[in-house]
């Protein structure tokens, strides 16, 4: 898959689909030639890069005005030679001096992948092979190794860059991206995915022009304003067709994802650290490794480039058992009591939920110390004997014993000011100590950047963990870093505080997991304010959002999809009307939404009818029924509710293609609808199906579709907030 042709100088790293090429220049540095379609080998230099004579650049060599670094495609470019666009890299000397000079010095290529110490990354577990290339500058005594993994069977290519410091000073690192990629022209549109707390992962799309597109965070979290994920696109690219670009980045903390055009119209994106308040110095023999990129490709359209996301997630980013377990249907008791239970009121929800079939019964906030509201107990992970008597042990045993597994919630990361442990650690928080802290839903937040912070908190979940018999935590974290300072690292390091934070938090993550094996986590960041790669690899499974609205829920799942596999999205049917927007849905309706994700309960079922408790009895047998199908199948959009802001469309379709299952939902009804039918997609033509008991042709199903109307029974008025399920099976 990855070849060097020496005489030309070109590094080529092709699979099946997509190339990604890049070369030696004639200065040593190096030249990004191509990404996109597989094009081969035998390429030469100057048939892909413009080596021309401009007015206003500067040249790099005295007797070659067409060589400026202005003017050539880079592949990590450099700040301070002629390139007037953004750097990927940037250092400050000894001397205060900038500048770098990094030259090609040697490369390796080797089989499989190697994972990144206390960082996230994929497992190289699929077959890929990786290319590391090496870049010196003899003046500072610095090697910058670029690493580059392309999968076999996966449109992906994973980057990521170390620094290592040699002997002769030390230097600061003001910039470091992951990635960055010099395309030949900016003619695209830029996908993002932008919200806030409950409107998570709305899709936002513009046209590229001259300057800088951007969205990052520098909050400390990746956030539910903008999430780590980008897609550049033709303009007539869409679902189904078109070539797309995906970039992906597989952290938690401040990033920054950047398109810049310059004034000849081509494109620079970069992707990685937030270079906003990142400064991290290296001392002599010291190294660093930036987090990692995932780019992908598709030449069939956005579903395809969201397919290679779900795969290198699914295969190669989870843990590996929770590849292929099942999920367990859970239900969480948060909008059913809120802070407001006690071991009774748990097990009598627990009860009900049993009888219906959920598996998993999940106790939230509010089990612990003080905490009968949100102004106190975090940090004192300690079980409120008040509540619950019988401690977590005698709790989780009792549910336990109705037949189902236990999960419980923490915020790891967070002290309300009444609580034990900033009584006992005042200097644990995040803070200026010449300054007031900010408070957010009445918390402070620990710092993780010290070890000895990170291990305290372990210690107390350790101690509830190894008494009891938790399966699943939800782990959630509730506001934005404020007052960010790190006051034990040294005037020289304060830069690293944030980045420091958050390999805290993955250390802690790590060593749960480790010692922890048969727990599963689900990320929860406030809902979805923490929904990234990163928080992935240590947890299969995310909330979402804090919004259970279905209506809502069809534009949070339908644009989270873009980037993440429906299997690491938490969906829940709650109560009505709802909780965060007021609205009366259909149970049905509801059902339907959370049915394709990580689907699960959010109230008290035995507040329900005896009919919607039936209901809700068959749903579950019929998500089990169904549940390899969501889980491993492949999800395709079909309709957006981003375009018609009234109807969504999806499918999933099973890997053997004898099975699927459609979603249609629709907001608002009208008198005398527009004809409708739905197009499917992903099935075989030449099978036959049968859908909700009619039988069509696979050709039929994907080329005219299925009529709407057929299904709409006698009574064809179906009010707003409608939802129909076709259960698509090969005959
Ligand atoms: C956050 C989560 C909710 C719930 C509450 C508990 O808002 O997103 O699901 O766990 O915290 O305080």
């Amino acid at each position: 898959m990855i070849t060097y042709d020496k005489n030309n100088k070109i590094f080529n790293l092709t699979n099946n689909e997509m190339s990604y090429i890049f070369c030696i220049l004639k200065n040593g540095k190096l030249g990004n030639l191509y990404y996109g379609d597989a094009i081969g080998e035998n390429l030469k230099i100057d048939q892909m890069i413009h080596f021309e004579k401009t007015s206003l650049t500067v040249n790099y060599f005295k007797n070659d005005d067409k060589f400026s670094m202005q003017n050539i495609k880079q592949e990590f470019p450099e700040y301070g030679r002629g390139d007037y666009r953004e750097p990927a890299i940037m250092l400050t000397r000894e001397n205060g001096s900038h500048l770098t000079d990094l030259f090609y010095k040697d490369h390796t290529i080797y089989k499989g992948k190697k994972s990144l110490e206390g960082l996230p990354s994929t497992r190289g577990e699929k077959i890929c092979e990786t290319l590391v290339v090496e870049l010196y500058d003899d003046i500072i005594d610095l090697t910058v190794k670029l690493y580059y993994t392309i999968y076999k069977n996966i449109n992906a290519i994973t980057r990521h860059v170390e620094v290592m410091n040699g002997e002769k000073e030390s230097v600061k690192i003001n910039r470091l991206l992951s990635a960055s990629i010099d395309f030949f022209d900016s003619d695209y549109q830029w996908l993002q995915f932008s919200g806030d707390w409950s409107r998570e992962r709305h899709l936002i799309e513009k046209k590229l022009s001259e300057g800088i597109t951007s969205v990052g965070s520098i909050k400390g979290t990746s956030s539910a304003e903008h999430n780590p994920f980008i897609i550049l696109k033709r303009e007539k690219t869409d679902e189904f067709k078109g070539e797309a670009y995906g970039f992906s980045f597989i952290y938690s903390g401040n990033f920054l994802a950047q398109g810049e055009v310059d004034s000849r119209k081509t494109l620079r994106m970069m992707m990685g650290i937030n270079p906003f308040q990142f400064n991290w110095k290296l001392d002599k023999k010291e190294s660093f490794v930036s987090p990692e990129v995932v780019l992908t490709y598709s030449n069939k359209g956005l579903n395809n480039l969201s397919h290679q996301l779900h795969d290198l997630y699914n295969k190669d980013l989870v843990q590996k058992k929770w590849m292929t377990q099942k999920r367990p249907v859970l239900i969480n008791n948060w909008e059913a009591t809120y802070f407001d239970f006690d071991e009774n009121r748990i097990l009598s929800i627990a009860k009900e939920a049993q009888q219906v079939g959920i598996d998993l019964f999940v106790l939230d906030d509010g089990w612990f110390g003080a905490r009968n509201d949100d102004t106190k107990g975090l940090g004192d992970w300690i079980v409120n004997k008040e509540k619950l008597p019988n401690g977590i042990q005698g709790l989780s045993k009792k549910i336990n014993d109705l037949g189902m597994k236990f999960g419980l919630w923490f915020e790891p990361e967070m002290v309300n000011e009444a609580s034990n442990l900033f009584k006992e650690h005042p200097d644990y928080i995040i803070s200026d100590p010449q300054r007031n802290s900010s408070v957010g839903r009445n918390q402070l937040v620990l710092d993780f950047s010290r070890k000895e912070v990170v291990d305290e908190i372990y210690r107390m979940m350790e101690n509830t963990l190894k008494n009891s018999t938790v399966e699943y935590i939800k782990w959630d974290m509730n506001r934005f870093i404020s007052e960010p300072f790190g006051k034990d690292l040294g005037l020289e390091h304060k830069g690293e505080f944030f980045h420091r934070y958050i390999l805290g938090l993955y250390s802690l993550l790590e060593k749960i997991n480790e010692n922890f094996p048969h727990i599963m986590i689900e990320s929860c960041a406030s809902g979805g304010n923490r929904f990234d790669p990163g928080l992935l690899y240590y947890a299969p499974q995310a909330w979402t959002s804090d919004n259970t609205d279905a209506v809502s829920r069809l534009f949070i799942q339908y644009g989270t999809s873009y980037g993440y596999p429906i299997s690491s999205i938490g969906s829940h049917v709650s109560e009505v009307p709802n909780h965060q927007v007021g609205r009366l849905t259909p149970l049905k309706t509801r059902t339907d939404v959370a049915l394709f994700g990580t689907f699960g309960y959010e109230l008290d079922i035995g507040k329900l009818s005896n009919e919607e408790k039936s209901q809700i009895e068959e749903d579950i047998k019929f998500f089990k029924g169904n549940q390899e199908l969501i889980q491993k199948g492949r999800f395709y959009r079909l309709i957006s509710p981003f375009k018609t802001n009234n109807e969504t469309a999806w499918i999933c379709v099973s890997n053997n293609k004898e099975e699927a299952l459609v979603g249609f939902y629709r907001i608002r009804n009208a008198a005398s609808n527009p004809l409708k039918k739905i197009i499917l997609t992903g099935l075989n033509p030449e099978y036959n199906y049968s859908v909700n008991g009619k039988e069509y042709s696979g050709r039929i199903l994907m080329k005219f579709g299925i009529l709407l109307t057929d299904f709409y029974g006698e009574n064809k008025v179906t009010g707003d907030y409608y939802s129909k399920l076709f259960v698509v099976k090969k005959i």
